[in-house]
């Protein structure tokens, strides 16, 4: 790419490439398209302009030839764009396991991000090169947008859900981040820079800053400070569902539907239990809208993420009623 004249931005992530080639190849096939339907427009036009008030042009019966073309042809283009737009989308939509999770909180006007280690950033994300990272995005006030041009990916920060984004960096270096949806007086300022590091630098960077408290350890303070504990015993002898192991697990409802339990179902039961109860429990917890913070439910989260199977009996899953 010229860099005097840069059509697309940086490519500093594993899915740019291919993000750029697509972009690309919809915009020559439209841009061609365009200049050839204006191109025939005007030639027509003029070719066969009405000469004389008495002109009658000879009536023509179609060409299914000419017909099936125009079908045919542009069918194919379009197939190509959905197919090749679908494996795009599922591979950025799709981020692999060994990807780092760091959280990601908007509020006007800051981004605040957290490592899982622990860290917290403002404005800044550091993160080390070819590494799988995954966003999971959500927003305290209204709707941002976290916009990273050179990962080419952009996911809206929504109140009250989880969005998932992911990249891998794939060069060193340090790249500007944006809100990318009106949110507000200081919106245009809402934004900062994302810090792509060699793996070593990052570990001592990681090491430099002060001490910090992963989202596993806040979040398993707080679920013996909220009580959480009374009831959700790695024993099955409590009152709620055994989370040991639930994490990224189907679970039976009580509407006998199933449910992942993933980010945005754990959220939801702690918020407000009662919307989706796991079958064969009561409806017994109380709602806890206005009692944790987008950051506490984050540390919750993790904390319920890393609960193992205990080693014997109590299954994860309840058996059917
Ligand atoms: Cu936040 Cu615009």
């Amino acid at each position: 790419m010229n860099p005097a004249f840069p059509l697309v931005p940086e490519q500093a992530a594993s899915a740019a490439g291919e993000v750029d080639a697509l972009f690309l190849f919809i915009l020559g096939v439209t841009g061609a398209f365009a200049v050839a339907i204006w191109a025939a427009l005007i030639f027509l036009a003029v070719r066969y302009r009405r000469r004389s008030p008495a002109d009658r042009p000879p009536e023509i019966h179609g060409s299914i030839a000419l017909e099936l073309t125009w079908t045919i042809v542009p069918f194919l283009l379009m197939a190509v764009m959905f197919v090749w737009g679908a494996k795009v989308y599922f591979t950025m939509n799709r981020p692999p396991d060994d990807a780092m999770t760091v959280s990601v909180v908007g509020k006007r006007w800051m981004w605040k991000l957290q490592h899982p280690t622990g860290q917290r950033e403002i404005n800044e994300l550091h993160v080390p090169m070819g590494r799988a990272v995954r966003l999971v995005i959500t927003s305290e006030d209204t709707i941002h947008s976290f916009f990273v041009p050179a990962f080419r990916i952009k996911k809206d920060a929504v109140p009250g859900r989880y969005n998932m984004a992911w990249f891998r960096a794939t060069k060193a270096g340090s790249y500007h981040l944006f809100c990318a949806e009106y949110c507000g007086t200081e919106h245009a300022r809402m934004g900062g820079r994302v810090v792509v590091m060699e793996p070593e630098a990052y570990q001592t960077w990681l090491a430099g800053g002060p001490p910090a408290e992963s989202p596993v350890v806040a979040g398993e303070k707080l679920f013996t400070e909220l009580n959480c504990i009374t009831c959700h015993r790695p024993d099955s002898a409590g009152r709620g569902p055994v989370l040991q192991g639930i994490f990224g697990r189907p679970v039976r409802l009580a509407s006998g539907d199933t449910v992942v339990a993933d980010e945005s179902y754990l959220r939801e039961s702690i918020l407000n239990p009662a919307a989706r109860v796991v079958a064969g429990y009561q409806p017994v917890m109380p709602a806890y809208q206005t009692q944790v913070s987008e950051e506490q439910l984050i540390a919750l989260i993790a904390y319920i993420h890393s609960l193992q199977v205990p080693a014997e009996g109590a299954p994860a899953v309840p058996p059917a009623p």
